[in-house]
């Protein structure tokens, strides 16, 4: 029996990297999954990976950007699979690594958006869903960008300690509910979020700095099997914590 056996779960961001993983592995362990994401060829990928493997998966095409995406994404859970327990507020975007002097308001609403207010949807959406059941799970993948000041730029840096907070703020507001609410702080993991990025050569060298004193970079299954702990109920006594995912870099 899985871990999440008869357990209803959205995860955002799933066309790629830790997103598509934990879509992936919660299949695996039993939940029927709706992943949200914008680039539909890419999700439809997943969604066929999955159901080919047996598993129960949506494709729901959407912007956490958008509220009437996100509120679609909650209203497919309940109408398709009847429920709604687990939201894993993954989508996320990374900054060019500029320091605040070179941020633009452009760039700066986009990551503050998807970050930040993007999860605040999410969340904002499941409440009540999670409410009338008596309960619900959210994971959300923060960065240990959001615990310390130079792992990126000033955008990214702000998002993630204000999506920490929010999380934060979520677990013990409606821990009476029944309501978890658990943040993930990944270190450095292989995926696609850097590319097609353009690094600002100051910040960048900057934040690179500490980069030696990371002892290796992650892959995104394993920050799959971490959302995983905090999904199920072997972390039922686990909540408002920020799990640190990153072989020791920021123990340094
Ligand atoms: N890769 C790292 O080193 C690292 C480290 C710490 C934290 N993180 C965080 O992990 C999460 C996943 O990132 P990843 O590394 O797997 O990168 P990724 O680029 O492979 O995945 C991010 C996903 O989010 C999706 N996305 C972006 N904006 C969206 C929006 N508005 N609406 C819906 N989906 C959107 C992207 O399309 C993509 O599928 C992010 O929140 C990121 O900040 C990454």
């Amino acid at each position: 029996m899985g871990k999440l056996e008869n357990k209803v779960a959205i995860v955002t961001g799933a066309s790629s990297g830790m997103g598509k993983e934990i879509a992936k592995l919660f299949a695996q362990e039993g939940a029927s999954v709706i992943a949200i994401a914008r680039r539909a060829e890419k999700l439809q990928e997943v969604i066929d990976q999955i159901t080919a493997e047996g598993g129960r998966a949506l494709a729901v095409s959407g912007d956490v950007s958008k509220e009437e995406d996100v509120r679609n994404a909650v209203r497919t859970a309940v109408e398709q699979y009847g429920r709604l327990d687990i939201v894993v507020n993954n989508a996320g975007l990374m900054d060019r690594m500029g320091g605040v002097a070179v941020v633009d308001d452009q760039l700066w609403n986009s990551i503050i958006d998807v970050n930040l207010t993007g999860p605040m949807r999410m969340m904002r959406a499941a409440i009540p869903v999670f409410l009338d059941q008596g309960g619900g799970v959210f994971v959300t993948v923060a960065s240990i960008g959001g615990l310390h000041g130079c792992r990126a730029g000033a955008a990214y840096t702000a998002s993630k300690h204000g999506v920490i907070g929010l999380a934060k703020n979520v677990g013990h507001m409606y821990a009476k509910k029944g309501i978890r609410s658990n943040i993930i702080a990944p270190g450095g993991v292989n995926t696609d979020i850097t590319s097609n990025l353009q690094i600002d050569p100051e910040g960048g060298a900057l934040c690179g700095a500490g980069l030696v004193t990371n002892p290796r970079m992650g892959e995104a299954d394993e920050i799959a099997r971490v959302a995983l702990f905090l999904a199920s109920d072997d972390s039922s006594f686990v909540n408002g914590a920020t799990l640190v995912a990153d072989s020791g870099w920021s123990a340094y």
